[in-house]
């Protein structure tokens, strides 16, 4: 049903125990990242993002991929955490077991001091090795574009999970433990469309925990939210905190 948020949110989320909390690129807009889904300016506006993030863009044309990975670490390096992100740092702080899933590669929360993260798609400031995923921290820029591999040779790749690549396993399942053990789910910034992120809140509801949405549109699982919030990430996180806090 749709709030206004009455105190009914604020009670549960001041009494709950333990609270696990799902954010998507709605989490970062405020922070100037733009989703994933958004136009890409200038450069890459020919391109479609789903067409560079995937393995088969690597091997047709490894050095432009490399460069958009390029351009869009860049582009997050210029961006900080907004007051939603560090909310929920807060929220985490207030609570006895907080877990924190994200689909955002864009180390925000991290930035934010959220500690337990569990990062389903990777980290775009991370960069390993196509071929055996060695984890590269330095690379010199005058060779070859990818750079490769120190170890074996294989040329380098950002550390996020690609469309077609299946998201970390053991992160997945603890996202699940987590989802399922939780009192509130609350799934933020997310169009709930990519799998295997948009199958947690299930998880949840099957435990019978109260689910909350905080999202501008209306999302696949709003009907099956306990809470439909209609409002921005970043604004609504605090008010709910202050509320619910103080
Ligand atoms: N506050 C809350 N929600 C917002 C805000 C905001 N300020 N701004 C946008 N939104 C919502 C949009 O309504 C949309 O439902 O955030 C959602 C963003 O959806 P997507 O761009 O599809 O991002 P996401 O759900 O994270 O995509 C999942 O798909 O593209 C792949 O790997 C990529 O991690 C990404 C995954």
């Amino acid at each position: 049903m749709l709030l206004n948020i009455s105190g009914d949110i604020f009670e549960a989320i001041r009494k709950a125990r333990s609270i696990t909390v799902l954010t998507g690129a709605g989490m970062s807009a405020e922070s100037g990242v733009p989703t994933f889904r958004e136009a890409q300016k200038g450069l890459w506006a020919q391109y479609d993002p789903q067409e560079l993030a995937t393995p088969q863009a690597f091997h047709r044309n490894a050095k432009l991929v490399w460069e958009w990975y390029e351009w869009r670490r860049n582009l997050i390096s210029q961006a900080s955490p907004n007051p939603g992100h560090k909310a929920l740092k807060k929220l985490e702080e207030m609570k006895d077991i907080f877990s924190l899933v994200t689909q955002n590669v864009d180390n925000l929360h991290k930035l934010a001091g959220s500690n337990n993260i569990i990062e389903l798609h990777g980290n775009i400031f991370r960069t390993k090795c196509f071929d055996n995923n060695h984890t590269v921290e330095t690379w010199s820029t005058d060779e070859n574009i990818p750079p490769q591999c120190p170890e074996c040779g294989s040329p380098l790749r950002p550390d996020v999970v690609w469309f077609g690549e299946s998201v970390p396993s053991q992160a997945f399942s603890m996202a699940v433990t987590n989802a399922r053990q939780c009192e509130i789910f609350i799934s933020i910034g997310t169009s709930s469309v990519i799998q295997p992120a948009a199958s947690l809140p299930y998880f949840a509801q099957e435990t019978g925990a109260l689910l909350i949405e905080i999202n501008t549109e209306q999302t696949p699982l709003s009907p099956i939210m306990d809470y439909q919030i209609r409002e921005p990430a970043g604004k609504i996180l605090p008010f709910i905190l202050e509320n619910a806090f103080n």
